[in-house]
């Protein structure tokens, strides 16, 4: 069986409307450029101040640096890794494990913006990111009898990987992780698992803890 990740509410939208006149945002902004479309706190940040729950917005470079983490593994070379990206604005895509994601952070950042305003992304007629229709509920209710894991620091610290993912090797084992720097997990989030599980005494970023987990599953399931 696969490991199933979800990266959920990755701060990955298009510039909103209402800071669309700013100057921080203006400087910058091409029509004819994808990647200057999307919101990045690291150029608009001053034009970001007063957007809600900004502490979650416009950071598309932690969804670059996970998905890189991700794809590059010997689990998704082997195969076995389904990877999901939720956004902040409740889009969901699913990615073909055999796209191949620009190392360049501004190549990325175009794939994304062109992503959200045509809703995939098809090379001669292969779907290399779909949009998934539905929310987290009902993607999560298309796998049948699931193992959800969800990762936090706040969670029951493991002491051993092998807890994690042997034992059940026949569950669909699904990994939610957050795709945020700051804050914790929203609402309808925290609702989706019993099992919150820690793995370090630190508050990791996202794409160390991508790359942990699919170790521990690699190594619980002996592919190297
Ligand atoms: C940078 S953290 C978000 C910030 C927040 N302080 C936290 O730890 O939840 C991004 C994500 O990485 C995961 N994460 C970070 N530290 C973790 C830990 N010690 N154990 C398990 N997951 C962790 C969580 O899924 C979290 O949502």
């Amino acid at each position: 069986m696969p490991l199933i990740i979800f990266l959920v509410e990755c701060g990955i939208e298009l510039i909103p409307k209402e800071i669309r006149s700013h100057s921080a945002v203006r400087k910058n902004l091409s029509a004819q450029i994808y990647s200057s479309q999307l919101l990045d706190n690291a150029l608009h940040h001053s034009a970001m101040v007063n957007l809600k729950n900004s502490e979650k917005r416009g950071r598309p470079d932690i969804a670059h640096l996970s998905l890189l983490n991700a794809l590059g593994s010997p689990l998704n070379k082997n195969g076995n890794l389904r990877l999901f990206l939720h956004t902040i604005k409740n889009k969901i895509y699913e990615f073909n494990p055999d796209i191949r994601i620009s190392r360049n952070y501004n190549r990325f950042k175009g794939l994304m913006a062109k992503l959200l305003i045509d809703n995939d992304i098809n090379v001669n007629g292969t779907k290399l990111i779909s949009l998934f229709n539905g929310t987290i509920q009902d993607l999560l209710s298309t796998f049948k009898d699931p193992k959800i894991l969800q990762f936090s620091k706040k969670g029951k610290l493991i002491q051993n990987y092998n807890e994690l993912f042997l034992g059940d090797i026949s569950k669909n084992n699904i990994a939610i992780i957050g795709g945020f720097q700051k804050s914790t997990f929203s609402d309808e989030f925290l609702d989706l698992s019993k099992n919150l599980i820690s793995i370090s005494n630190y508050s990791l970023d996202a794409w160390v803890v991508v790359g942990k987990v699919i170790n521990f599953y690699e190594l619980s399931h002996n592919i190297i």
